[in-house]
């Protein structure tokens, strides 16, 4: 007879408590691993009866799902892979900017559509679940993952965000082309000690909930299936090991419902690198109770979790309620009766194709942002021929157009030559076909970023998996500086094209300073000396300080990881073919001894510059350039009076002076001018975007709940506190760039 968890036609609880009541302790601790595909398949599946697996290469999962098939209970594997801002290691997939680059275009709508296309790419490979959003916010520039958050502002974050959980999960866990959501790293992981990657975060429970904890309340709210721990342990706590995080806050207070994976190996890492506890079977006990789910790459776990229950410092039950979590992840997604395997015909449909592709030109459209501009850019075509010199280090480099996750970064084994070289357009690409044919477009590296070496550690680790080599710094190359800068003296305008590399990105891999590597400044220095128009552009998984000569280009470009298409998308923001829109979402210091820089910074400090150096950043969160000028006018606040649960509207317009069209980024930023505890000064509220013609004026509406005012009170709760407030309305941060109006709350 057919089991009754088999039975498609039963409720989930009952199917659920059928097939639990089946399994032994060790199968249940099976669910409970997601281990690294990469590993022995047949033990991992048939042997640990694994629950998940990651980093499956195409070939592996076709295995994997059969295996799965043929355990005893025949439970479906959950596939995952972090496809963070597209289908990563699978070959000529859409890859998008990274999220930062995307978090430029402040576009959540876009962002909905750039996380769908993933989905659709990801479902069809066997794959159910992401491990994206990163919801992390970037306050320490020299950590190596600033490429993979969406910036400083929780505001955004949460927007942002939610925009990819929607785009990921489409229309619902039936629906065969969504995949599951994950957001991380819950929570705190990025406010690391000098960028020190997973260093005890210096956080208070106060801190958390003021801007660290409401991007991933949002995401709760949005619906979002899975939660991703950080690494690092707060106030002597290791996340894996923090009930109130992950129990009283996450699932009581939020009520999330999901499912929760650990990071990779966090249950070992309480043993051998945070040493809080002796051995595996204690770390097994203490994650099981704190209320994780799956235990992501600990296979070490399966026989310590059965010892903890054992010895009895675990219950049953305990393993119980977290298997559950996970196997009604498994029905809810229908895998029993259909397991979403791989399909070779619907790859061929949805992967890569021009639609795709063309949903990705937009995104890296949008995601450039021109910092500077002394009226060169952008570059007529009209007239005679011209020459251009692409220069640079990351002007023909597909990896850094793609950044972190993406083809060879290293994550992987399966394709260590990255993605075909045809899907990939560097910027030399996008100039060559941009161009105007009767143009001439010439190329020179001009300087290294680094040459690579053998680790300390030697070439392989001791299981023999070899050890990626690393950075170092390159020796001068005259003659190739020489080549470039002849490039740029005979060339009517030079591209010059700077940033950093995948060793230099990362887990693992913060950097201690925040300066352009290698050669680099030297080489921009050499150009802008020429007298030749210096676009400079930044292609790089962070921002970076600039040398002085980068004040003398003739325009600068921030372009991070922008993708697939990215070459295509700066050579027709360069020539005018679109119009600049994209925003920073994060503040660019000029010295890495001003970090932390963030624009929300808690106020009163004595005076407001070092004696040694401004504290003013080179560009300021919000900040972006458009081909036009764009005028604010007229705020006004038609409700200068509310009570906490009312409403503030405002209307401001703006007109378009140039001869330009815009797409401008009205940022609204609220400032509480007396609190019961230290404060932000102001924080981003609420954006809108909006099209303006030249010569047009178009007034914009705003509305925002008062509850937006609010603040985090010593005694930790979120409230809002009477009295008089200024709505700040502009184009950035900049308080002598925005628009003010008071209003109180009573
Ligand atoms: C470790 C990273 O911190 C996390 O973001 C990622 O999802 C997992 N590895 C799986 O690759």
């Amino acid at each position: 007879m057919n089991p009754l968890y088999k039975d498609a036609s039963q409720p989930i609880d009952t199917r659920l408590a059928d097939l639990l009541g089946r399994m032994t302790l060790a199968e249940k601790v099976g669910q409970m691993l997601q281990l690294d595909a990469r590993g022995d398949i047949d033990e991992i599946v048939s042997v640990q009866t694994a629950g998940s697996i990651l980093h499956a290469s195409p070939e592996t999962m076709l295995k994997a799902v059969d295996l799965a098939a043929n355990t005893r209970l025949g439970i479906p594997l959950i596939t995952a892979d972090d496809c963070i801002h597209g289908h990563s290691f699978w070959p000529g997939a859409t890859i998008f900017p990274t999220q930062l680059a995307m978090a430029c275009s402040w576009n959540a709508g876009l962002l909905e559509r750039a996380a769908r296309v993933t989905a659709i790419e990801v479902a069809a490979t066997g794959i159910h679940w992401t491990f994206s959003p990163v919801l992390c916010i970037s306050r320490e520039l020299r950590w190596g993952r600033v490429n993979e958050t969406f910036g400083e502002d929780p505001y955004l974050l949460g927007e942002l965000g939610a925009a990819m959980i929607r785009g990921y999960q489409g229309k619902g866990l039936s629906d065969p082309t969504a995949i599951l959501a994950t957001a991380k790293h819950f929570a705190g992981y990025s406010e690391t000690q000098g960028g020190r990657d997973a260093s005890e975060a210096d956080i208070s429970q106060r801190k958390l909930r003021s801007w660290f904890l409401p991007p991933f309340e949002r995401a709760v709210q949005e619906g979002c299936r899975t939660f991703m721990l950080g690494y690092q342990a707060m106030d002597g706590v290791p996340i894996t090991a923090n009930k109130w995080l992950l129990n009283d806050v996450l699932k009581g207070e939020w009520g999330f419902k999901g499912t929760l994976v650990t990071d990779w190996d966090n249950v070992g890492r309480m043993v051998w690198e945070q040493k809080v506890v002796a051995d595996y079977v204690q770390a097994a006990a203490l994650a099981v109770k704190a209320g994780n789910d799956l235990v992501m790459t600990t296979p070490k776990f399966f026989e310590a979790a059965q010892e903890a229950v054992a010895q009895g410092i675990l219950d049953e039950s305990e393993i119980d309620a977290a298997v559950s979590r996970i196997l009604r992840l498994k029905f809810e997604l229908g895998l029993f009766e259909n397991p979403r395997s791989p399909s070779a015909e619907v790859q061929a449909q949805v992967i890569g194709i021009p639609e795709h592709r063309e949903l990705n030109l937009e995104v890296a459209r949008k995601s450039l942002v021109l910092l500077r501009n002394d009226g060169t850019l952008p570059i007529q075509t009209l007239g005679a021929a011209k020459k251009i010199a692409i220069i640079g280090p990351n002007a023909d480099d597909t990896q850094a157009m793609l950044g972190d996750w993406a083809g060879a970064s290293g994550q992987v084994d399966w394709m260590p030559d990255g993605h075909p070289r045809e899907t990939v357009e560097t910027v030399l690409d996008g100039f060559r076909s941009v161009a105007p044919e009767s143009w001439s477009v010439s190329y020179s590296r001009g300087a290294e970023i680094q040459k690579l070496v053998t680790h300390p550690m030697g070439e392989t680790f001791p299981d023999g998996q070899p050890i990626p080599k690393i950075f170092s710094v390159p020796p001068r190359d005259p003659q190739m500086l020489a080549q470039a800068v002849a490039a740029a003296t005979n060339a009517d305008y030079a591209v010059c094209v700077l940033g950093d590399t995948i060793e230099l990105t990362g887990e693992y891999r913060s950097t201690a300073t925040l300066e352009l590597q290698g050669n680099q400044i030297e080489l921009l220095d050499a150009l802008v000396a020429t007298g030749t128009p210096v676009i400079l552009v930044l292609v790089q998984s962070k921002p970076s300080t600039l040398p002085k000569s980068a004040e003398s280009a003739a325009a600068i470009i921030q372009a991070f990881n922008p993708g697939m298409r990215g070459g295509r998308a700066l050579a027709e923001l360069v020539f005018g073919i679109i119009e600049p829109s994209g925003r920073m979402p994060i503040t660019v210091p000029k010295h890495v001894g001003q970090q932390p820089s963030f624009y929300n910074r808690v106020r009163g400090q004595h005076g407001d510059s070092y004696a040694d150096l401004t504290q003013e950043p080179l560009f300021v969160f919000g900040e972006g350039l458009s081909y036009t000028t764009i005028e604010y006018s007229n705020l006004v606040v038609s409700t200068p009076n509310m009570s906490m649960d009312g409403e503030i509207c405002a209307k401001v317009t703006l007109t378009n002076t140039g001869s330009r069209p815009a797409i401008e980024t009205v940022q609204v930023y609220v400032s509480d001018l007396v609190t019961s505890v230290t404060w932000a000064d102001k924080e981003l509220k609420h954006h809108v975007q909006v099209e303006v013609q030249p010569g047009q004026s178009v007034e914009v509406e705003i509305c925002l709940p008062a509850s937006v005012c609010s603040l985090v009170n010593a005694a930790s709760q979120r409230v809002v506190e009477p009295g008089e407030f200024e709505l700040l309305v502009g184009p950035n941060s900049r308080t002598a760039d925005c628009l003010s109006q008071s209003f109180w709350i009573s």
